[in-house]
């Protein structure tokens, strides 16, 4: 019997459905918010109006693309969390009506399992065990990977995700929303040992974000004081010099991680892992220690619905179904240690 999933994420600002098929993604179809820009964030009301609007071509366009009908579906699949309430309740409830409708089984999916899902549908695919280092807008986790459904945290940070630390920088720097890519721009051109931010002394594989924004909140003020332009005319430099600290921080854990666990093959997902200085540093960091580095294609390390599905096709191998009463953010234990 081969296996055909409609799988949906709506958790944040990008309104996503994929088709997969027996394992192969047959397509994948994303349409992103432009709305939150001027905000400096994802503001919550605007994206659940955005995902309303959006979901049913999306889905339309999904099963176009993949050229499958609604009624050769075998299950839905939705994310049920982690993510921003009203953004995710789109999703699950159009997920639930087309489930009941169709008469097939509802597949909840983990936002955070799903992204270290994207190297299983990439060419490339690492080998159990391996560690993944996964960082998004909200996220900062190492997870030690060993089956596609076993999973376990190893360390995870205890404030801010590395993304929002690119973000509420940008913001304080007053570039638009999502302030990631920019300063990654920017800093191409700038000295990254130019101006100085402190590294958290965090224990064990943990990591911490706050302090470097208080730090470069304070940085920031004191040099405004003296120059009001300090900002236009040292961009580059600040922009590098805040890149690198928070890579160093993210490559030293995944060093730590990588010796502690002794595995030689380690991973990067989530938004945050198309940072080119994360990817040229992380692949230094793989060449010096004798390691092999995944990095998943650019579609599948952001917010996509192709890494639901990947998932999802998990799930139904071994009925993994829930039912429609399941909410999102469910309690849904996705790693070992983590009952979420
Ligand atoms: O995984 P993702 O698409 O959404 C979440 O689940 O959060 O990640 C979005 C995050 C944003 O914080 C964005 O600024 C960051 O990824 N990002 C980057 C780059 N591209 C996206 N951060 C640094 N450098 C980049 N090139
Ligand atoms: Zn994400």
């Amino acid at each position: 019997m081969s296996i055909t999933i409609l799988a949906i994420e709506s958790s944040c600002d990008e309104t996503a459905a994929a088709v997969i098929h027996d394992g192969n993604i047959l397509s994948n179809v994303i349409a992103s918010q432009k709305e939150h820009e001027q905000y400096g964030g994802v503001v919550p009301e605007l994206a659940s109006r955005q995902h309303v609007k959006h979901i049913v071509p999306v889905v339309d366009e999904a099963l176009k693309n993949a050229r499958v009908e609604k009624k050769e579906l075998s299950a839905v699949a939705f994310t049920a969390g982690p993510g921003l309430i009203g953004s995710l309740m789109v999703g699950s409830s159009f997920a639930k009506a087309m489930a009941l409708a169709l008469d097939i089984p509802l597949i909840t999916v983990h936002h955070m399992q799903a992204h270290i899902h994207a190297h299983f549908i990439s060419e490339r695919k690492p080998q159990f065990p391996f560690l993944c280092l996964t960082v998004s807008g909200g996220h900062t986790q190492i997870v030690l990977v060993k089956g596609f459904l076993q999973m376990e945290i190893v360390g995870e940070t205890l404030d801010d995700a590395a993304g929002e630390a690119f973000d509420k920088t940008a913001k304080m720097l007053k570039l638009p929303y999502p302030g990631g890519p920019l300063i990654d721009k920017y800093a191409q051109s700038g000295n990254a040992n130019a101006f100085q931010f402190p590294e958290p002394n965090i224990p064990g594989l943990d990591f911490s974000f706050s302090g470097l924004k208080t730090a470069i909140l304070y940085f920031l003020r004191e040099n405004l004081q003296r120059n009001p332009a300090f900002i236009e005319e040292r961009l580059n430099d600040i922009c590098a010099s805040v890149q690198q600290r928070i890579v160093t921080i993210l490559l030293h854990k995944l060093e730590k991680a990588a010796k502690q666990f002794q595995i030689k093959e380690i991973a990067l997902a989530g938004g945050v892992s198309a940072n080119s200085m994360l990817r040229k540093e992380a692949q230094r960091l793989a060449d010096e220690h004798n390691l092999n580095l995944f990095i998943p294609p650019l579609e599948y390390c952001t917010d996509n619905a192709a890494m639901i599905a990947s998932v999802a096709y998990q799930k139904f191998l071994v009925k993994d179904f829930a039912t429609l009463g399941a909410a999102p953010v469910a309690r849904m234990s996705w790693a070992e240690n983590d009952p979420r």
